[in-house]
This record gives structure tokens, C-alpha cells and sequence, in this order.
């Protein structure tokens, strides 16, 4: 299949970035966390607190198996911790072109200082957590993703423009320079 689909740390941009790429693309977006509170029907931070983190990661498998059911391409945005479950990287490359949006802990820490809906960063100190967090996780993510891109020091229209051209290249794309609005 050759869906994108967008990995990387709380706050790197996924979720927006997958938004923007879906206008510019003209591809329906898909969010593995919003399809969850979809499905059971309840936030996130409540399934940590009430059924626990291991149940979280477990419907985060079960919606990886339910995207492959579908034949449009699409653009999926994905939760941060998801790569992290081995079975879930053959699942991923299964759904199309896996991207790592690579961010710096700093920068997770400016964005997220404020954030009450990341279950994993309510604690003493968020920012050591980010670090520890990050730093185990970026080789994972390196190994799952076929692109990666940095987001460091770049706004919106920077990692869209940079991250278009990533994609044409690789043949994920064709045409995803066209107008936002015009299609032009
Ligand atoms: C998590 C990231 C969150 C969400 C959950 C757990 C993580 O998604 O899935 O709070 O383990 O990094 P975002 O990456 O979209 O914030």
C-alpha cells in the first residue's frame, strides 16, 4: 500500500503535518490515537488511567490491522510510543512509506510545557521524562522509518515544502508541489 504515514515523538508536528499534507494531497488523514477514542469511545488519558498503558498499546496493534483493510491512500499520523511494539513495524511498512518527523527534546519540551494530554509527560519532571523517553526511542523510530526528515529550527511551510520533495523522491508522490488551495 502506499499510504504516508507520519511517526515520531509527542509533539513533533504529526498530527498537523498530516493534516496539511492531507489538504495538499487531496488524501483523507487518519490519526492512530483519534481512531482509539474513536473506537472505545473515551480520551486517551482516561484508557491510561483507567485500563493502563498495555491496553493502550494494544488497541494501538488493533487499529494498525484495521488500516490495512482499506485500499485508499491516505495520509496516518500515529501516536508516539506506537513504533515501539516490534510487531507494529511490519504492520507499518505494510500500510506504505513510514516517515520519522525527528525532533529535539528541547523543542518537545517548548511545545508541550503547557500540555495536559500527554498521560507519559504529567509527572515531576517532564523534561527529563522526554529525554529518557527520546532517547530510547529515537533508534527505534530510525529503524522503522524509510524517511527521515528534521524538524528542528523549521516552521510548517518548511517541513511541508522539505518533506514534499522527500516524498517525490522516494516515489511515494507524484505532483505534491500542486497549490494548497487551487490545486495549481
Ligand atoms: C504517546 C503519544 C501520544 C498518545 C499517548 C502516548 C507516547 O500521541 O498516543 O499519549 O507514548 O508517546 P502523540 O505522539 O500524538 O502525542
Amino acid at each position: 500500500m502506499s499510504n504516508v504515514i507520519l511517526i515520531g515523538f509527542m509533539g513533533c508536528g504529526k498530527s498537523t503535518v498530516g493534516i496539511r499534507l492531507s489538504y495538499k494531497l487531496r488524501r483523507v488523514v487518519e490519526d492512530t490515537d483519534k481512531l482509539i477514542e474513536k473506537k472505545a469511545d473515551v480520551l486517551i488519558k482516561e484508557i491510561f488511567a483507567t485500563k493502563g498503558e498495555s491496553a493502550f498499546r494494544e488497541m494501538e496493534t488493533e487499529i494498525l490491522k484495521d488500516l490495512q483493510l482499506s485500499k485508499e491512500e491516505k495520509i496516518i499520523s500515529t501516536g508516539g510510543g506506537l513504533p515501539m511494539r516490534k510487531e507494529n513495524h511490519t504492520l507499518l511498512k505494510k500500510l506504505g512509506t513510514v516517515v520519522y518527523l525527528r525532533i529535539s527534546p528541547e523543542n518537545v519540551w517548548e511545545r508541550l510545557k503547557n500540555d495536559t494530554t500527554r498521560p507519559l509527560l504529567q509527572c515531576e519532571d517532564p523534561l527529563s521524562k522526554i529525554k529518557e523517553l527520546l532517547a530510547m526511542r529515537a533508534p527505534v523510530y530510525e529503524e522503522a522509518a524509510d524517511i527521515i526528515f528534521d524538524v528542528d529550527g523549521k516552521d510548517m511551510e518548511e517541513v511541508l515544502s522539505g518533506l514534499l520533495i522527500k516524498l517525490e523522491e522516494s516515489g511515494c508522490i507524484t505532483g505534491g508541489k500542486e497549490d494548497e488551495n487551487t490545486g495549481n
